[in-house]
């Protein structure tokens, strides 16, 4: 697996493989990998015969006050789980890279209405950032198919959107959400949470599920099911950001007629961060 730094390397690189008529996958990350990431790359690479991950902490998408400064850099470990998974190329550009002219003046992707509520609501500009820079990915690997987790279940449903909109001719792939045994969606912000805070964060999990199950025995009354959930999540230490049962294709509240639902959840854990969510879709 190489590891190339500049667009000028990554487009050489990539326009030789796809000479030699190879299909191109992309999984783009933030570095700091765990087998979540590695699930993606292992399912691009069965779709596309040449994988393209890239590892960029971008500030675009980090709002004043998160943890971009404190966000890991793990390259040397990274590039090794990316080759264990079947990596062809690497990307790790510099921000210089990716932004030459700097940030104030660079042209912006923004996807409205899906972007606004959720984690959009707590961190504005969030997925502008996040729609810029893979736009900006996109164009510079030009991939056949791209992998994103389903943790981040609103960035894929706004990059799906994105990609529809702008007419991107590339296939998204959501992989549904690697967990910890106890139940902890994989991320790498789990590794800010102290032992006793890591004993904690599957609450989060447990109240998706305990929704999921009230919901799928045909319990509908979501005002009251969340509330019970709000109090065991509180109960357990934790600051609620958002409980929100919503329609799994576009994110809108959800009504007792719908079948395609997802329950999203994101809560801090002293100054961490948690998100997660539960799809569920009724017969
Ligand atoms: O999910 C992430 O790690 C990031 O938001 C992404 C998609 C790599 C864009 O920076």
């Amino acid at each position: 697996m190489n590891t190339v730094k500049t667009v000028r390397e990554l487009r050489s690189a990539v326009a030789h493989a796809r000479k030699a008529g190879k299909r191109i996958g992309f999984v783009p990350t933030m570095g700091n990998l765990h087998s979540g990431h590695a699930t993606l790359v292992t399912k691009a690479a069965q779709q596309a015969e040449f994988v393209v991950a890239s590892i960029f902490v971008n500030p675009l998408q980090f709002g004043a006050g998160e943890d971009l400064e404190k966000y890991p850099r793990t390259l040397a470990a990274d590039q090794e789980k990316l080759l264990q998974a079947g990596c062809n190329l690497l990307f790790a550009p510099t921000v210089e890279e990716m932004y030459p002219d700097g940030m104030a003046g660079q042209t912006r992707v923004s996807v409205p209405q899906l972007s606004e509520g959720l984690c959009g609501a707590s961190r504005p500009g969030h997925f502008e950032g996040v729609a810029t820079v893979v736009s900006k990915l996109f164009n510079m690997v030009q991939p056949d198919i791209a992998v994103f987790g389903q943790k981040d279940y609103q960035q894929l449903a706004v990059i799906r959107a994105m990609v529809r909109d702008l007419n991107m001719p590339i296939q998204i792939i959501g992989e549904p959400t690697v967990r910890a045994d106890d139940g902890l969606a994989l991320s790498s912000r789990n590794g800010y949470l102290s032992d006793e805070q890591r004993a904690i964060a599957p609450v989060l999990y447990r109240s998706l599920s305990q929704m999921a199950a009230a919901i799928k025995s045909g319990d509908r009354d979501f005002a009251r099911l969340r509330a019970e959930q709000v109090e065991q999540i509180e109960a357990a230490g934790l600051r609620l950001d958002y409980l929100e049962v919503r329609q799994g294709i576009n994110l809108r509240p959800a009504t007792a007629e719908d079948r395609d639902l997802v329950i999203l959840v994101a809560a801090y854990l002293g100054a961490t961060r948690l998100i997660d969510n539960l799809h569920l879709t009724l017969d």
